[in-house]
Parts: C-alpha cells; sequence; structure tokens
C-alpha cells in the first residue's frame, strides 16, 4: 500500500501488536500540527488554539464513533498508554464501594499487574479467571458481586477474543461490579467485537492501531461516583482556593479533564484522528489482504511439524516456536534477512511461561501494511533455517 512507501525494499515488519506503522496520513497530520498550528489546546484564544481545539474535539468524537458508542453516556479522555489508563482508573478507585478485584490468566502484565497493585493498595483479594480455547469465560464458574473486573477482549499473543464479551459484562453489571475492557489488541483488527457492549471503561493504545503513541480511557460517566480525585494539576479545574479547588470534571462539558491533568499529546491526538479517518477510508481489499496475508502465513506455519504454534486458528497475531531453535536466536536470523518480528514472552509471561510451560517464543504480528510478497520472503526465509 502506497500509505507505507517508506519502508524499505525487503523490509518485512512483523510487529504491529506493538507499534503499528503510522500510514502518510497519520505522519503528515502530526506535521501539521507541528508546522501549522503548534499550540497548547483548551487554553489558547489565538488562531492555532482554536484549531487545535477543534480537532482534538473532533477525535474524541470520532472515538466513539469508531466504538458506536454514545457521547450522551461515555467520555474519551486522553493518556499515555493502555497500561497508564488501566493503572490511572485503578489507583483512584474507591477500595470501600468493591469486594475484590478480577482479571484473567492470558492478560498482558499491563491488566496483570496493575490488577496486583490495586489489590495491594486495598486489600481487596484477587482472583485470576480462566479464558478457555477460544477466549471465552465461564461465567457460571465465578462470582461478580462487587467485582472489579479488568481483562482484554483480544489477547496479545494469538488475538484470541473474548467471544462472550456481551454475556461477561451484563453478569459483572448485574452482580454489581464494573468491568474495564483492555482493548489494546482490538482496537486495530477486530474493533467489532465490542460494539453493541456497554463496559464501564474501555482502554487501549493508539500506537497499535495506526496511530501516533497516545494512550485512551472510554469511559461511562457513572464510573466518576466510584472514584477519587488522587491525580491532579493544571487544566483539570474551574477555580482554586488556598486550600481548595473545583474539578471541571463536575459539568459534562469538561468531564473528560478528569483524566487528563496538564498538556496534553495535541500533535498526537490530531494524528489519531487521522488515523481515524483513513481506516474509515479503507478499501475492503485492504482487509482482504490482511486477511489472506495472515492465513498463508498461518497454514505454512501449521504445515510444518517442527513448529508448535500457540494459535488454534489463524490471526494477524500469530506465537510459535520451533523445535530444537532458540527463539531469540531466530529472530536474530530473521532480522539479518529485514523480517522484524518480537521473540520472548511479550509480556504476558505467567500465562506462557508459568501456565503452558512454553519455552520463549517468537511472534508474527501482521498489519494493513504487509504485502504479499512480504509472507512470501517469510516462508521462503523460515522453510531454509528450519
Ligand atoms: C493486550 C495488551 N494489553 C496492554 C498492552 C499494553 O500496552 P501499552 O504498552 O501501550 O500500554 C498491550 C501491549 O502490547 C497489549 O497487547
Amino acid at each position: 500500500m502506497n500509505d507505507f512507501d517508506y519502508l524499505g525494499e525487503g523490509e518485512v515488519y512483523l510487529d504491529a501488536a506493538c507499534q503499528s506503522l503510522r500510514p502518510r496520513p497519520v505522519i503528515e497530520a502530526i506535521n501539521s500540527y507541528y508546522t501549522e498550528h503548534n499550540s497548547c489546546g483548551e487554553r489558547v484564544k489565538y488562531k492555532w488554539g482554536v484549531e487545535t481545539d477543534e480537532k482534538v474535539e473532533a477525535t474524541r468524537e470520532k472515538v466513539l464513533k469508531f466504538l458506536k458508542l454514545s457521547g450522551r453516556k461515555y467520555t474519551v479522555s486522553f493518556t499515555l498508554n493502555t497500561t497508564y489508563g488501566i493503572n490511572l482508573i485503578l489507583s483512584q478507585l474507591k477500595a470501600d464501594c468493591f469486594k475484590k478485584v478480577m482479571t484473567s490468566e492470558i492478560e498482558h502484565n499491563s491488566p496483570f499487574l496493575s490488577t496486583m497493585a490495586f489489590s495491594e493498595r486495598t486489600g481487596l483479594p484477587r482472583e485470576v479467571m480462566k479464558r478457555n480455547e477460544d477466549g471465552s469465560i465461564d461465567v457460571s464458574a465465578y462470582d461478580f458481586a462487587d467485582a472489579v473486573v479488568v481483562i482484554n477482549c483480544a489477547s496479545n499473543f494469538d488475538g484470541r477474543k473474548l467471544v462472550n464479551i456481551k454475556e461477561v459484562v451484563k453478569a459483572v453489571h448485574k452482580a454489581g461490579g464494573i468491568i474495564i475492557i483492555d482493548a489494546a489488541q482490538a482496537m486495530a483488527h477486530s474493533s467489532d467485537i465490542l460494539h453493541g457492549v456497554e463496559p464501564d471503561a474501555i482502554c487501549f493504545s493508539a500506537h497499535k492501531l495506526y496511530a501516533p503513541s497516545l494512550g485512551v480511557i472510554v469511559w461511562r460517566d457513572e464510573l466518576a461516583t466510584k472514584m477519587d480525585v488522587g491525580f491532579v494539576g493544571g487544566g483539570m479545574v474551574d477555580d482554586v482556593k488556598i486550600d481548595s479547588y473545583l474539578l471541571s470534571a463536575e459539568g459534562k462539558e469538561r468531564r473528560y479533564t478528569r483524566f487528563e491533568s496538564g498538556l496534553q499529546a495535541w500533535g498526537e491526538i490530531v494524528g489519531l484522528g487521522a488515523a481515524l479517518d483513513w481506516l474509515d477510508k479503507l478499501p475492503k481489499s485492504a482487509w482482504k489482504n490482511l486477511e489472506a496475508n495472515t492465513k498463508e502465513l498461518y497454514e505454512f506455519l501449521a504445515g510444518s511439524n517442527k513448529v508448535h504454534l500457540v494459535n488454534s486458528k489463524p490471526n494477524p497475531t500469530m506465537s510459535f516456536y520451533v523445535e530444537g531453535l532458540d527463539s531469540h536466536l531466530l529472530g536474530s536470523a530473521l532480522s539479518r534477512e529485514d523480517i522484524m518480528a518480537r521473540t520472548g514472552y511479550f509480556c504476558a509471561h505467567y500465562y506462557l511461561d508459568h501456565v503452558l510451560h512454553l519455552p520463549p517464543l517468537i511472534r508474527f504480528s501482521l498489519g494493513l501494511h504487509n504485502r504479499p510478497e512480504d509472507i512470501e520472503k517469510v516462508k521462503k526465509v523460515l522453510a531454509k533455517i528450519i
């Protein structure tokens, strides 16, 4: 695709699950912020600031549209990344509103560790739920009464989805709990799993969605009633006295400021808006190409009796190890051929190392930038090495 024309001849980037490549229009949007209206948002009355405000506001609306959520119920706040967003919520939740914290075994360290820290801070017990091979959770096996549930809706090592997400969210709400969805891996290629679902918060990283480095928290307005305010500063207040302040977030209009203390990454927010426009206009053929590349590579790996795949079905993110080969050495060998892939446990140490007892793995994560010739090259190089 022309939008990734900066990729060198023969360079194959297979680390989209970490950071997707940014298409040209996104890079241009960031450049236009720096060269045409480099201003602070929210506080600035001169014309550059007005343009920044308009674009930042438009990005909030595009995020809601992308997720098919209503601005009457949900607010979009910007932060650093998924990890920061989850921690920002958990670290301010009022302990006396809850009885326990729950997560699942296939989580990235981001929810896995932050739920541990929440449990340590509040003294509430923590429970780690099992995930079925299809990614679902058996809701009848768990008591969600007054629980804080933090789980992903797509994994970062095999793309496994929380296929019964609607049932899980319903069960948690029925029992009086709240649920925070880690959508870091779902947003780029399977955001439809979030449609028609109304969790208490969705956290994701724009850098995995063809956008610049940025975190997003999409949160239900009632969540604020279960939170203390513990992270404060500029941009959040309407009035300040010698030992008190009035938060702007108390009114609906600037509710997003609750998670946005200090200056924001205005250029990156503008870039996220451009990425959502780019995705919106993407031809069907781009998705078909990703699907075909995924199938081709998955079938090649599944067809080798030396390759042990974690995936049970094709997904743009696939992890595996090759019998008798150290994955880190294999990763270096691929790198010498200009094939960029990740090795190790991809921040899912608990499940991959201590539940499945797997050796360090190699992960191929495809994106919309990949061309069929990339897959042919990977197959050829791997076949030679194996
Ligand atoms: C499922 C999942 N959750 C959370 C994260 C953390 O994202 P970040 O490092 O952008 O905070 C990742 C990153 O790969 C992820 O894949």
